[in-house]
């Protein structure tokens, strides 16, 4: 698996001592609020993990599943709710945590659905945020590592399924990925 980064970005090591730090960021904000945490599955499986225990609050945990990707390297503007019953977070301080933020299409629309439920607030976390020259849908509160705009594979983000166990977070070689064209 390893060897079908073209690069590794992030090591174990480093994502956690990150995590360290937003940990405490997100326990001193949330001292006072009881929090709902939701995690868009698969991807922020593995980063929800090991970021819930280093928060030192009490806390609810929801997941939700959309699919945005279909498998490949390319979004297609899509998102579909594949979880029927939406959490509930009426009255509720909803902090989202999802693994990477590319056009924010996702993330606006996982949003946009949770805000018709009346929480009393929502704040997003994500561990990657993709730069990018276009504006963003949305934008984090919680922010891990930024990166540049490539495809990247490992801690819980995936190509067509795979490399979601790798405990790091590396560039997938090009000539793995499918192109579209
Ligand atoms: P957005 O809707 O364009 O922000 O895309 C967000 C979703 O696309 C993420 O939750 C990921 O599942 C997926 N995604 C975007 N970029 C990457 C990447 O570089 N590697 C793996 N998955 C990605
Ligand atoms: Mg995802």
């Amino acid at each position: 698996m390893q060897g079908d980064l073209e690069r590794v970005l992030f090591d174990e090591p480093t994502i956690l001592r990150r995590l360290d730090e937003i940990a405490v960021q997100i326990s001193r904000d949330y001292h006072d609020r009881d929090l709902t945490v939701i995690a868009v599955l698969n991807g922020s499986l593995v980063f929800m993990a090991d970021l819930m225990r280093r928060m030192t609050l009490p806390l609810r945990l929801d997941c939700l599943s959309v699919t945005s990707y279909h498998g490949k390297a390319q979004t297609s503007g899509e998102v579909i709710f594949n979880q029927v019953a939406s959490p509930d977070v009426k009255d509720r301080h909803v902090l989202i945590l999802d693994d990477i933020l590319d056009s924010g299409h996702t993330l606006a629309a996982i949003r946009e659905k949770l805000e018709t439920a009346g929480p009393r607030s929502i704040r997003i976390c994500v561990l990657l945020r993709k730069k990018k020259r276009c504006t963003r849908e949305v934008d984090a509160d919680y922010l891990g590592f930024e990166i540049e705009d490539e495809f990247v594979v490992g801690y819980g983000l995936d190509y067509e399924g795979r490399y979601r166990n790798l405990p790091c977070i590396g560039v997938l070689r090009k000539e793995l990925i499918e192109s579209d064209e």
